[in-house]
């Protein structure tokens, strides 16, 4: 069953001359990967939006689990339902590696006792040390870095993964890894994930390669 479905969804930007997403129909399913490729402008970045809630379509609509977004309460559509990793990682700088993890978990009522542990072993699914978690993200490498936006986007219930560029600032061998956990988070945990992305190395590992032109979205 799909978990996202955009139904005949269109955003303008408010005085733009037109549409940076037009018209688009297409149900996301759990359990799988999907890459959305596209030259700059194609309106990748706010298809993301449109599904992360952050605006809504001024044409058709977005629904999860088949209920419009529209009747949610946006906030906890975002805190609880889905997740976003960014390529700038977006990290608290003044947080320690294990505070960030604990921090979305604290915010859905998590009691700070239980959240530590589950952090410790959301870090520790990918990769990093104990010793690192009580490091400042500023100490960490930047493929590091993406690893700990992914763990600490697991902290909450959410079963879509967004991300937009998750590869963008790193080498091959870390683009690796990080495909390696995100198709494995949606092939055995049974996550959506939907990755924007110019690496072609990772809409090759995607279950399902789309591409976004003009606004509009289309199977590779
Ligand atoms: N806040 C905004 N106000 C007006 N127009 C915008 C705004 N954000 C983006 N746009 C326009 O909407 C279109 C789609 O932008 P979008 O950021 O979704 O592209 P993208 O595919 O993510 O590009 P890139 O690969 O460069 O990140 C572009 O023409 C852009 O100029
Ligand atoms: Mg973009």
């Amino acid at each position: 069953m799909s978990v996202l479905d955009l139904k005949n969804v269109t955003y303008t930007y408010r005085n733009a001359p037109k549409a940076a997403v037009s018209d688009i129909s297409y149900a996301f399913e759990e359990g799988k990967v999907y890459a959305v490729v596209g030259p700059s402008g194609s309106g990748k970045s706010t298809l993301l939006s449109l599904l992360a809630g952050l605006d809504l379509p001024t044409q058709g609509e977005v629904c999860f689990d088949g209920e419009s977004l529209e009747g949610l309460d946006l906030d906890r559509y975002r805190r609880e339902c889905i997740s976003m990793i960014f390529q700038a990682f977006h990290l608290f700088p003044l947080l320690t590696v294990a505070e960030n993890v604990c921090f979305p978990m604290e915010l859905c009522g998590v009691h700070p006792k239980d959240a530590r542990p589950r952090a410790e072993a959301l870090l520790e699914g990918v990769g990093i040390t104990k010793e690192q978690m009580n490091r400042y993200p500023s100490k960490l490498s930047g493929g590091e870095r993406q690893r700990v936006a992914i763990a600490r986007s697991l902290a909450s219930s959410a079963r879509v993964i967004l991300a937009d560029e998750p590869t963008g600032n790193l080498d091959s061998e870390n683009t690796d890894n990080i495909i390696e956990i995100l198709v494995s988070l949606a092939h055995k945990k049974g996550y959506c994930v939907i990755i924007v992305t110019h690496d072609s190395e990772v809409a090759e590992a995607a279950d399902v390669a789309l591409r976004m032109r003009d606004g509009e979205l289309r199977a590779v």
